[in-house]
């Protein structure tokens, strides 16, 4: 994991779930962390407990689909860690208690907005955000999460898959504006991963039964996705750009 040692991150949704496993496992390799969370308190907690390790952490609260949100929680981090060379696109949901259950052409056009702005359009205001001083000092990553579901989709995920296929090709078009200028973006693709969150969500036979449809069998965890991230962050995939990394123990095949 050559190159990220002193480098500072900004992981967005990192109060909880896959995104707090990516803060804490830039932190273990000597990477500031901004723990960007639409909850504060988890954003706090997550950041309070990589900073016990001995880590640089600030927790940050902003609606990443709120551009003035996003620009002051940059700010907030760029103040208490300095620069940001690293961005990480987690944050993101599916589905609320409204619109569990409904059918793909019964949902409202707001909960369809919601999605998008969050999952997608929080991502290109992030990038917006930090990409240029990135491409200004010669050097950066940017890693989307998408999701396995855009290879394996569900009807009533419409807004959810469209959002995840939106992060593919935003990764792609923004690869190739930013790449003479050190700045790589990849996407990286969970598939059905066992967070807290998603256990509260689904029965254990849920899981079991995916892991059933993989080469390895068994169920995702959140630290199965740890390495690919720190990967994609760090030096080794330099050369290395407008990429999907799928890590699912080989359920889909690009
Ligand atoms: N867990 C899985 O099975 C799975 C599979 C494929 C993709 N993913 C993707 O990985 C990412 C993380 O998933 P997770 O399972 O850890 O989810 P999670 O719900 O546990 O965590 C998501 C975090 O994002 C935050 N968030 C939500 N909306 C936000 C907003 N508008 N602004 C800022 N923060 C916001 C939440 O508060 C939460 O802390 C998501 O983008 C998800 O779509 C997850």
């Amino acid at each position: 994991m050559e190159g990220l040692a002193g480098r500072t991150a900004l992981v967005t949704g990192a109060g909880r779930g896959l995104g707090a496993a990516f803060a804490r496992g830039l932190a273990a390799y000597g990477v500031s962390v901004g723990v960007l969370d639409i909850d504060g308190d988890t954003a706090t907690a997550t950041a309070n407990e990589i900073s016990d390790t001995g880590a640089r952490a600030v927790g940050l609260i902003a609606d990443i689909s709120d551009r003035s949100a996003v620009l002051e929680a940059i700010t907030g981090c760029e103040d208490a860690l300095g620069r940001i060379d690293i961005l990480i696109n987690n944050a993101g949901f599916g589905t609320t208690k409204e619109t569990a259950g409904l059918e793909w052409h019964e949902w409202p056009e707001d909960a369809w907005d919601a999605v998008i702005d969050c999952n997608l359009k929080g991502a290109f205001l992030a990038c917006q955000a930090v990409a240029p001083k990135m491409m200004e000092r010669g050097w950066g990553r940017i890693v989307n999460v998408s999701s396995a579901t855009v290879w394996h989709p569900l009807a009533n995920g419409a807004a959810y898959i469209a959002s995840k296929a939106g992060l593919i090709g935003l990764t792609r078009s923004l690869a190739t504006g930013v790449g003479e200028h050190g700045v790589t973006v990849n996407t990286l693709v969970p598939g059905l991963t066992k967070t807290d969150h998603m256990a509260d969500l689904y029965p254990d036979e849920q899981f079991e039964s995916f892991a059933q449809l993989r080469a390895i069998p068994r169920v995702e965890l959140p630290a199965d996705l740890v390495g690919t991230a720190l990967f994609l962050c760090s030096d080794a995939s330099a050369f290395v750009t407008g990429q999907s990394f799928v890590v699912d123990g080989g359920h889909v095949f690009d």
